[in-house]
């Protein structure tokens, strides 16, 4: 089922819950009810998700923390056939943020469905798996070989990843093949499906309308922005591909200034994330118009992240009177 379509849903594709009765019990029931949501037709105990590849599958995860306090784990891309991913050195740290040449390393489809699945499925936390193809024909095969698999709610199309010779970043770069990706999913399964759109264009809302118009139920955004790296001792390019993908708190206004484009061009949910560290980031992206966030390279660098940014959200909800999160999103936006 699709946002469009979730009952009691706004347009941001937040569900309002009901504020409880009276008393002890209310006080009890709004902090219960304070980020629990509705989107895309998913139940999630807070519009809070993992950023794919920065959070494996969850198991790492979950020896911090319990992981049902997140609305969803995206989990690493996924492609048909097994990838060993890049050669030689894949992460670059900058002063903040991180560059990296992963190359979409990842078991295949049918070794992530025998490896990963199991625990995810165990876990009770949606699971959101981000798929990647060489065609659009490739990308369709997956959604329709995922789709009906147990425990897998929604697929983010990848069509922004930097890292890959094929495919990749190139879907991502024009209207029309983003479009031609997103039909050809549409088609081949009924999963909801969320765009992932690359912070390396020049007209961001153009292809939002463009994934938009082709049936997609939400957008995340963004991914990493193209940079590199050079080693001065060496005096070469630290990635073996030269150019890998930035992320982390130095992207976190660009990726917000897209966020706030986009929400201004689409009437469908959108996913934010780019930088987001600390709740207070976490605010300025709901502010913004993303009905959900994701955590990326915070996680690396503290992971406590995902439990601290949902505590400081919903102490800054509770100060601002607020009685669920579904009032901040888009608060900042024109009237
Ligand atoms: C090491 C690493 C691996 C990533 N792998 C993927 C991936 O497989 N698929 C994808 O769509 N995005 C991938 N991303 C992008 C993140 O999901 C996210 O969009 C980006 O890093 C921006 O968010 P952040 O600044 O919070 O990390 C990766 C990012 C990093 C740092």
């Amino acid at each position: 089922m699709s946002s469009k379509q979730s009952a009691g849903s706004t347009q941001q594709g937040i569900s309002q819950q009901p504020p409880a009765a009276s008393g002890q019990d209310k006080r009890q029931a709004t902090s219960d009810n304070l980020l629990s949501t509705n989107l895309f037709g998913i139940k999630m105990n807070s519009p809070l998700m993992s950023a794919s590849g920065t959070y494996g599958y969850g198991k790492e995860f979950a020896n911090f923390y319990n992981l049902s306090m997140l609305g969803a784990i995206v989990v690493k891309g996924i492609t048909m056939k097994p990838r060993a991913g890049n050669s030689g050195q894949r992460l670059v740290e900058t002063p903040a943020g991180l560059i990296n040449s992963i190359g979409l390393e990842n078991p295949g489809v049918e070794g992530f469905l025998v490896q990963e699945m199991p625990f995810l499925r165990e876990s009770g936390v949606p699971v959101i798996v981000n798929i990647s193809g060489n065609t659009p024909e490739e990308y369709a095969a997956l959604a329709e070989r995922l789709d009906g698999e147990a425990g897998i709610h929604a697929l983010e199309v990848n069509i922004s990843c930097p890292n890959v010779k094929q495919g990749g970043m190139a879907f991502g770069a024009s209207c029309d093949m983003a479009a031609a990706v997103t039909a050809d999913v549409r088609k081949r399964t009924r999963l909801p499906i969320i765009v992932k759109l690359s912070p390396n264009v020049t007209d961001i809302a153009s292809i939002a309308r463009a994934v938009e118009a082709e049936g997609a139920d939400g957008i995340s955004l963004i991914n990493t922005l193209l940079g590199m790296g050079i080693d001065i001792r060496n005096k070469k390019p630290y990635l073996d591909n030269t150019f890998g993908g930035l992320s982390g708190p130095a992207v976190k206004p660009v990726a917000l200034r897209m966020v706030w484009q986009v929400a201004g061009a689409v009437n469908i949910p959108i996913v934010g994330m780019g930088g987001i560290s600390t709740w207070q980031d976490a605010v300025e992206f709901y502010l913004a118009g993303a009905s959900a966030i994701a955590i990326g390279t915070a996680n690396f660098f503290n992971p406590l992240a995902v439990p601290e940014i949902i505590e400081g959200v919903k102490a800054y909800l509770h100060s601002e009177g607020m009685q669920h999160i579904g009032e901040l999103v888009g608060a900042a936006r024109p009237k």
